[in-house]
C-alpha cells in the first residue's frame, strides 16, 4: 500500500525534475502541467466552499449529452478553458461540456500541444459533498504546421498521450499526473496553495480488497458480466476469496481508490447500451495511461483502451480497469459468454 510520505518537493519541482531527464524538453509542457495545477487549486478553492458560495446546484442548461450541468461543471470548466486559451502552448481544447472543439481564440497565437479534459468529473455528487474531480489528457499536435488543432489532432489514440493527470477534491485535494516516467500524487497544503508530492511512484498493488460497479443496472448485465461479478464475489465454483465492493458513483474517486488499494473498477457496455456510459476520449484514455504507467491495465472489454483509434469526440466505451489479472478476467468472460454483444460493440466501436 502507497504510504503518504510528505517530502518538501512541490509539483513544479517535481515536474521540472521530471522534464529535466528529457534533454530535448523545452519547457512547454512543464509549464502547460503549471497551469492545470493552478486551475486545480481555483476549483479546490469552490469546491470546498460550495455550500457557501452559491455554486451549488444546477444551471437549468444541458451539456451535449443531454445532462443538467451544474453550476460547478460550468466554472470548471471554464477556469481550464481560459487558463490555457492564450498561454500559446495549446493549439486546441476539447471539454465534456461542450460538443465541438474549443479552438483558440483569433488574437491569440496556438501552440503545440491538445488539451482534452472532463472538467468536473462526479456531477451528480456535488450536491451532496462526496468526491469529486477532473480529468485532464494531453496530446502533441499531430498535424503539421504551427497552426490551429483539428479534430485528428484530438482524436489519437490513448497510447499516444504526452501526459495524462486527474484531480480528485475530496477529504484533501490530490493531483496524480503522469509524463510517461511513473505516476506521482501531490496533496494540495491549502496554507501555502502548494501541491507537495505525497505519493511518489505510485504502483496498482496486486491482492486488492474491493471491486466496483454499480449494482443497480444488475438487471441490465449480460450474462458474461453477471458471471464476472459472482466471480469476484467468490460465489462461483471456483469460490475465490471474495472482494468487498465500493462505488462512489465518481470515476475520479473509484479510479483513485484502485490506483492505490488495488481491485478492479467496471462500467459495463449492455445490450441496450454497448458503449457503457463513460467517454473514451477525457474519462478512459487519461486514467488507462495512468492506469499502465502504475502497473494496471484498462480495456473495453475487447482489449486494451490505448490502442483504441477513437472515432468521435464524444464516444462511449465499456471500461474496466485495475489490476492487470482481474481485467483480463473480465474480458475471458465477455469472450466466453458474451459472443453476441461483443460483435455488437465491436461494430459500434468500427476499429
Ligand atoms: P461526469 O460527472 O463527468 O458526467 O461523470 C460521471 C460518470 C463517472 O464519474 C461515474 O463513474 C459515472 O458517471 C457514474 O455513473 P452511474 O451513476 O450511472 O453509476
Ligand atoms: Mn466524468
Ligand atoms: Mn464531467
Amino acid at each position: 500500500m502507497v504510504v503518504p510520505q510528505f517530502k518538501l518537493m512541490t509539483i513544479e519541482r517535481h515536474i521540472l525534475e521530471q522534464q529535466g531527464r528529457h534533454p530535448e524538453a523545452t519547457g512547454r509542457l512543464t509549464n502547460l502541467l503549471y497551469d492545470l495545477a493552478l486551475a486545480a487549486k481555483l476549483i479546490a478553492r469552490e469546491t470546498t466552499r460550495a455550500g457557501i458560495a452559491n455554486i451549488l446546484g444546477a444551471t437549468g442548461d444541458e451539456n451535449p449529452h443531454g445532462e443538467i450541468q451544474q453550476k460547478l461543471d460550468v466554472y470548471a470548466d471554464q477556469v481550464i478553458f481560459r487558463m490555457n486559451d492564450h498561454t500559446g502552448r495549446v493549439c486546441v481544447m476539447a471539454s465534456e461540456e461542450h460538443d465541438e472543439l474549443l479552438a483558440i481564440p483569433a488574437h491569440h497565437s496556438p501552440g503545440y500541444y491538445v488539451l482534452i479534459y472532463d472538467p468536473l468529473d462526479g456531477s451528480s455528487n456535488i450536491d451532496v459533498n462526496t468526491s469529486i474531480g477532473t480529468i485532464f489528457a494531453i496530446h502533441r499536435k499531430l498535424t503539421p504546421g504551427d497552426g490551429h488543432g483539428t479534430l485528428a489532432d484530438v482524436l489519437q489514440p490513448g497510447s499516444k498521450l504526452v501526459a495524462a493527470a486527474y484531480v480528485i477534491y475530496g477529504s484533501s485535494t490530490m493531483l496524480v499526473y503522469s509524463t510517461g516516467n511513473g505516476v506521482h500524487g501531490f496533496t494540495l497544503d491549502p496554507s501555502v496553495g502548494e501541491f507537495l508530492l505525497s505519493h511518489a511512484n505510485i504502483r496498482i498493488p496486486s491482492g486488492g480488497d474491493h471491486y466496483s460497479v454499480n449494482h443497480g443496472y444488475q438487471h441490465a448485465w449480460t450474462e458474461g458480466i453477471a458471471r464476472y461479478v459472482r466471480w469476484l464475489q467468490g460465489l462461483d465454483e471456483e469460490k475465490r476469496p471474495p472482494l468487498s465492493q465500493r462505488y462512489v458513483g465518481s470515476l475520479v474517486a473509484d479510479f483513485h481508490r484502485t490506483l492505490l488499494r488495488g481491485g478492479v473498477f467496471l462500467y459495463p457496455g449492455t445490450e441496450a447500451k454497448p458503449g457503457g456510459k463513460l467517454r473514451l476520449t477525457y474519462e478512459a484514455q487519461p486514467l488507462a495511461f495512468i492506469a499502465a504507467q502504475a502497473g494496471g491495465y484498462a480495456s473495453d472489454g475487447l482489449g486494451d483502451i490505448l490502442d483504441i483509434q477513437p472515432s468521435a469526440l464524444h464516444q462511449r466505451v465499456p471500461f474496466f480497469v485495475g489490476e492487470r489479472e482481474l481485467v483480463e478476467k473480465a474480458e475471458w468472460f465477455l469472450r466466453e459468454y458474451d459472443h453476441a454483444y461483443l460483435e455488437q460493440y465491436a461494430r459500434l466501436r468500427g476499429s
